[in-house]
């Protein structure tokens, strides 16, 4: 076995496990506790620079594009700035506007991912500000941006991105505090946060600890040969990035879906060999999502629930639990048990976990 293996039986598992650690690094001196805030000194803005910021974009491919997606509803919740995410490999391509009193923000593991480097470059060239959110260091992102927020997620083997998409939704939420704190955003409201962010890697670890428990979901659903992933509002990257995990590794089909988007066509598509992941967080959407869950159960349809709420007894057909933090971060944690659902659905199916056929860890052609 390969020594840096650690006594995991592959890369996947390993990263999977350094979660709290690689969050514990990315937190490391940038909270606040005295102001309420965060604290991102690689963004080299000042708080007059920050007020000036009317807008976010976030701009990265797959995961990195799901995980921008997560950073802006956290922008928006807690800064009230509009924000938004885009796929980079498309942005150059619809010769998009380019606001100066934008923020854009390259979003990127590797930081050499060519269509993230070339949108990055596109809009230098039209005098676009932008940030990178980037792992590696001294790679090309993140010397194009020049200042940013670095990820200290450690290196990562495993194609399918675990600890560096939970990193990067990490970094958002500090950002988005900062955003907010110079805003609408209450001391209180920010206490919560880095209250919450402190609180995170315990929590992650407490989700990494029913390992077992959501192996023997995955052995349950390992027949299927379509599943989707349902999400609403804040938990709807989380979907996308669950469904893009099993896709890579298990090459399961797997869909996403808004939970409100349903009805308008893809419930057809429910019946008893399409289990839906139902992403159910403790939030003013509670209801809403036992009602999808109720909606699909009538159609003969699987369920699997991913929850930190208390859901009725039986409502679905297997129950994955994590802890609760605050509305704003649940989404991050659920996105821990999709990651190990997709995993030990892998296995299962007896996959290359670490090495899932035509992909490449990052993906330097355009
Ligand atoms: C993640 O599991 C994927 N392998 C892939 O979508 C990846 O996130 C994407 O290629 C972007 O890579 P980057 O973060 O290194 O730019």
């Amino acid at each position: 076995a390969d020594y840096r293996l650690g006594g995991h039986d592959d890369f996947m598992h390993k990263e999977m496990a350094e979660q709290p650690d690689a969050i514990r690094r990315a937190l490391l001196g940038r909270l606040d506790e005295r102001f309420s805030t965060s604290r991102l000194d690689g963004l080299r803005l000042d708080a007059r620079e920050l007020r000036a910021i009317r807008r976010v974009k976030f701009l990265g491919c797959g995961s990195a594009y799901y995980a921008g997606q997560l950073g802006a509803s956290l922008v928006e919740e807690l800064s009230r700035l509009p924000a938004d995410a885009e796929p980079a490999s498309e942005f150059r391509y619809r010769n998009p506007v380019v606001e100066h009193d934008t923020l854009y923000v390259a979003v990127s593991q590797s930081g050499e991912t060519a269509d993230t480097l070339a949108a990055v470059q596109e809009l230098k060239r039209k005098g676009g500000q932008v940030i990178g959110v980037v792992n590696g260091v001294g790679s090309a992102i993140a010397r194009e941006c020049g200042r940013g927020v670095f990820l200290h997620a450690g290196p990562e083997v495993s194609v399918a991105s675990t600890k560096a998409v939970t990193n990067m939704s990490v970094c958002f939420a500090l950002l988005a505090t900062l955003l907010g704190r110079v805003r609408d955003l209450g001391v209180a409201d920010g206490a919560r946060m880095v209250s919450a962010l402190s609180a995170l890697p315990d929590h992650v670890a407490a989700v990494l600890a029913q390992d077992d428990e959501i192996a023997a979901v995955a052995r349950k659903f390992k027949d299927a040969r379509r599943m989707f992933f349902i999400g609403r509002v804040r938990c709807w990257p989380v979907a996308r990035e669950g469904a893009q995990k099993l896709k890579e590794i298990s090459y399961v089909h797997a869909e996403a879906y808004q939970a409100s988007e349903l009805k308008h066509g893809p419930l057809a598509l429910i019946d008893p060999d399409m289990p839906s992941v139902v992403l159910v967080p403790d939030d003013e959407l509670l209801t809403k999502n036992i009602a999808t869950i109720e909606q699909i159960k009538a159609r003969g349809g699987p369920v699997i629930a991913v929850t930190n709420a208390d859901l009725p007894e039986g409502l679905a057909d297997a129950v994955i639990r994590a802890p609760r933090i605050t509305r704003e971060l649940d989404p991050i944690l659920l996105t821990v048990p999709l990651q190990m659902f997709a995993y030990h659905l892998a296995r299962e199916l007896g996959r290359d976990i670490d090495k899932p056929r035509n992909l490449a860890k990052s993906v330097t052609v355009e």
